[in-house]
């Protein structure tokens, strides 16, 4: 990073307790989703030019001693980013819904590795972000065994476009659960090895898709009929929903925790997340390589999120400086602002209150979990 001071201001400081009622907004203005979708072009078309000082893979520093957890590592950038850190010396662990297709990769990254150093020291757990109790079950598992947890890598997630509308059995609008509801609720119920592996950081990847996205926090799940829903508005909802909710998670971590919060872009990156668009359009997709990045170069972000030494500064700058959002990587491996509407720390703090709601969690599951107390969740056993 070239220095941990903020990006360039865009608003006044806002306190999170300013959370008076503001006029609602019902979507994006005219102004704010054209200039959303210059971001979204203009990553698309010039972010090799913007990463040009990027090496790839990028050199990663000594991470030996930290244990990293990345969901849905079995295809596109979470492979490459188990791959990568377990390659330089993490304990990983892939956090999975296809575990039999990990347990191959991991046997094969085994093989390729073999006599470059160390056995790759990695493992398998089955995590399912349709099912609420699979995440709480999850997180149950891994904090039974009473270790530290120095990185949690948020990265799975589901771009269904073009597919009509589908609720998950917890309830919830597949984009919304996947991409947002069950990443905060592991992140919420893992905060007691985050502690144990402190300093510690969760990295979400994100999107630049975020800033078409706009989120009415009473409607999350866009059912209610105000919006028309299409997957390009679960998607961008999810993920704006999601920086939302980082930014109130980052502010209620106390300093001392050492647990810092980031959101990453990725880039416009070729993997499975095009499994769902036509022939003709993959086909597209396949012929602009040029433009976009391969799965290797789109792991830089969340890999540098997850290893620089500087995050951590520059997210206490940030929270210091009573910024509105969490820090936000773009694909280039520089702190940029997320979208003007990310900035709305009024909706942030209602998308906080209604998430933790959602998934089943009191309003101060944080400060409880921080206070070594223990936190009921309705999903997965009772107890956390
Ligand atoms: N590719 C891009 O251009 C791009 C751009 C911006 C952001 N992103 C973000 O980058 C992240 C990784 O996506 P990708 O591009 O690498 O896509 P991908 O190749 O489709 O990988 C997505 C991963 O998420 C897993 N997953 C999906 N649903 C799951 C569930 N219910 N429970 C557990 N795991 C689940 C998938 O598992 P299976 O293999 O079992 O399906 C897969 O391992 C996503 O958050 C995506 O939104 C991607």
């Amino acid at each position: 990073m070239g220095s941990a001071s903020p990006p360039a201001k865009k608003s006044e400081k806002q306190q999170l307790t300013d959370n008076k009622p503001e006029k609602l907004k019902k979507g994006l203005g005219w102004i704010e989703w054209l200039k959303g979708w210059f971001n979204v072009i203009f990553e698309m078309l010039f972010q090799r030019i913007s990463a040009s000082h990027l090496e790839n893979p990028m050199p990663l520093p000594p991470i030996d001693n930290l244990t990293c957890i990345v969901t849905g590592s079995t295809s596109g950038i979470g492979r490459e980013i188990a791959r990568q850190l377990a390659e330089s010396g993490a304990h990983v662990v892939m956090a999975v819904r296809n575990p039999k297709a990990a347990n191959e990769l991991i046997q094969k990254w085994q093989t390729d590795w073999s006599g470059k150093g160390l056995p790759l020291n990695i493992e398998v757990m089955e995590l399912d972000l349709l099912s609420l109790d699979s995440v709480a079950q999850f997180a149950e598992a891994w904090n039974a065994r009473l270790g530290p947890l120095h990185v949690l890598i948020n990265n799975a997630g589901i771009f269904s476009i073009g597919e009509p509308q589908k609720i998950s059995k917890d309830g919830n609008e597949e984009h919304m659960q996947v991409n947002h509801l069950a990443p905060a609720l592991l992140s919420v119920l893992l905060l007691p090895s985050l502690i144990k592996g402190s300093p510690s950081r969760i990295v979400n990847v994100n999107s630049v898709m975020h800033s078409i996205g706009f989120v009415d926090p009473e409607d999350l799940n866009v059912v209610s009929g105000k919006r028309k829903f299409t997957s390009l508005v679960g998607y961008s909802s999810s993920k704006l929903a999601q920086i939302m909710f980082s930014s109130i998670f980052q502010k209620r971590l106390p300093a001392e925790s050492g647990i810092n919060v980031v959101c990453v872009s990725p880039g416009i990156v070729h993997t499975n997340v095009a499994r769902d668009l036509s022939r003709i359009v993959q086909a597209a997709y396949h012929l602009i390589p040029y433009f976009i990045f391969s799965p290797q170069e789109g792991s830089r972000s969340t890999l540098f999120a997850a290893t620089d030494p500087q995050i951590p500064e520059y997210c206490e700058v940030l929270k210091a400086d009573e910024w509105p959002t969490c820090a936000f990587i773009s694909q280039d491996c520089r702190p940029t602002n997320p979208s003007e509407e990310a900035h709305n720390i009024g909706t942030s703090f209602r998308v906080w209150e209604k998430t933790l709601e959602m998934i089943g969690l009191p309003s101060d599951a944080v400060e409880k979990l921080i206070q070594g107390e223990e936190v009921t969740c309705r999903y997965g056993r009772q107890q956390q």
